[in-house]
């Protein structure tokens, strides 16, 4: 499946967009309204994107209200994105989206770097939602951690179905000339090209800890972005910064993924999972990455 990456893609005011998903995924809901950080919230940086939204949302009741409604009139499946602060936030919005038929699944972000970290733990997280809906729960993890593959194992036993890999990395941007920081709260979540690296082995890693699905993202503008992230172990991919400057991108990228797979003599894309599933790749754990510097 091709899906978008949280909060990359208004789907009212694009829904053509949207419809050539094959699942939508909201930007973080949280339990209430969030008017998000202070401006300067997006800058350019040479190797991607630094944003600092700060999870502006209007809260669950709105969101039950007004989006979902229109949401579910596009006809592509809505994955909500949820947020908060303790872990009753991501319960109680759980719970609520529970009796919602329109929703076809919950994304946990437990991982966003433009709030202060949620206090309590990515497993407690995935083992309060678990026990609050029986809809299917995907944990997006921040790659930022000693050991991703630790927390994807944790978030497993705790109940999760599927990965989400990876968020935004804490980055800073400085004004060349004053030399202080472009983006007002200072620092900011680092997208696009630098990531890819980073989702590559967040991905394999966790892969070949859990075996759980996993939704791969990170930098990907290409069909053989998409192809390398399934080759070790999405199995699912999302567009995230590559919609902002090319909005007919899911089109492209699911032809190139096509052509990228077939030019290797594979039928589709799910032979490049297979690979994956063969010969999951051992990037290394903590220790050897320490012994590789
Ligand atoms: C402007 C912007 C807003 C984002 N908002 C959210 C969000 O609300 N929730 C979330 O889980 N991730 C959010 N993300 C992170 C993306 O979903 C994705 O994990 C990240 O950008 C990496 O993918 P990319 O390199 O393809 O953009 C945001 C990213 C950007 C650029």
């Amino acid at each position: 499946m091709l899906l978008n990456a949280s909060g990359c893609l208004d789907a009212l005011t694009a829904p053509d967009v949207a419809r050539s998903l094959d699942a939508f995924v909201t930007k973080t809901v949280t339990p209430l309204p969030r008017d998000g950080n202070e401006p300067v919230r997006i800058a350019e940086t040479e190797v991607g994107m630094l944003n600092s939204i700060g999870l502006a949302n209007p809260g669950i009741d709105r969101f039950l209200t007004r989006s979902l409604t229109a949401l579910a009139k596009l006809g592509v499946p809505v994955w909500v994105s949820v947020g908060g602060f303790e872990t009753d936030d991501y319960a109680e919005i759980c719970s609520r989206l529970d009796d919602h038929a329109e929703v076809a699944a919950i994304e946990l972000n437990v991982s966003c770097p433009n709030v202060e970290a949620p206090a309590d733990s990515a497993s407690q997280i995935v083992a309060a939602a678990r026990l609050a809906t029986r809809k299917p729960l995907w944990a997006k993890l921040s790659p930022s951690v000693p050991d991703v593959g630790e927390v994807a194992r944790a978030a497993q036993a705790a109940g999760a179905d599927g990965l989400s890999l990876v968020n935004t990395v804490r980055g800073l941007k400085l004004d060349s000339g004053t030399l202080k920081p472009v983006l007002g709260p200072g620092h900011g979540g680092l997208s696009g090209p630098a990531l890819k690296p980073i989702a590559l082995a967040a991905v394999a890693t966790c892969y070949r800890a859990t075996g759980l699905p996993i939704v791969g993202m990170g930098g990907v503008q290409t069909g053989q972005d998409a192809l390398e992230l399934i080759a070790v172990g999405a199995r699912h991919v999302a567009l995230g910064t590559v919609l902002f400057s090319d909005p007919d991108s899911p089109a492209r990228v699911r032809a190139e993924l096509h052509a990228a797979a077939t030019e290797r003599g594979w039928r589709s894309a799910d032979d490049a999972y297979a690979f994956a599933v063969q010969e999951p790749l051992s990037v290394g754990t903590t220790l050897d990455n320490r012994s590789s510097v």
